[in-house]
């Protein structure tokens, strides 16, 4: 599985602050994905929809992750951003991460976060603090191999191992 991550974030992106969350997403994957791209952008939907781009269709990743600028903030822009660049929508997948999140912040309600495929490419929005990046890969961990295969038009082990 190849990954790319993006960090939305105006502080990292200026260096006043470290980036913890868009590592901690390799970190958490390592096991089973190669991260093939990495990018700290600041909050700007041009530089996130071009970085987006050039992670699906120009280092073929399987899946995109971003982290951070899906919240209320005047500058929160990668749900648009993202949705700019998405071909279809995958609205299970942010529908699961918030009801789980919902079980541990009610502040889960207020990340905008979307998901969509480009291509062969899933994207998916991770809300910005590592905390949230942790409880929200967690949900989406089982599902992502079996994504993968379904968006390359393998649907052999659909229903195989069904829970
Ligand atoms: N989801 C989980 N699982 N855990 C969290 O702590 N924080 C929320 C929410 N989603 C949180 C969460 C908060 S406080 C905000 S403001 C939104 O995500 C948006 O975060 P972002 O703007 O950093 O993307």
């Amino acid at each position: 599985m190849l990954i790319s991550v993006l960090t939305a974030s105006d502080r990292c992106s200026r260096n006043i602050c470290e980036d913890k969350s868009g590592p901690l997403i390799s970190q958490m994957l390592c096991g089973t994905a190669k991260t093939v791209g990495y990018t700290v952008v600041p909050d700007e939907k041009e530089i996130i929809e071009k970085e987006l781009i050039r992670f699906c269709d120009e280092l073929h990743s399987d899946i995109v992750f971003t982290t951070g600028g899906t919240g209320f903030a005047p500058r929160d822009v990668t749900p648009e951003a993202t949705k700019a660049v998405i071909e279809r929508e995958a609205p299970g997948i942010p529908e699961a991460i918030r009801a789980f999140s919902m079980t541990k912040t009610p502040k889960a309600m207020l990340s905008r976060a979307t998901a969509g495929i480009r291509g062969k490419t899933l994207i998916i929005n991770l809300p910005g603090s590592p905390k949230a990046v942790k409880e929200s890969l967690e949900v989406v961990m089982p599902v992502l191999q079996h994504a993968i295969e379904t968006m390359s038009g393998c649907t052999i082990s659909c229903g195989a191992n069904a829970k």
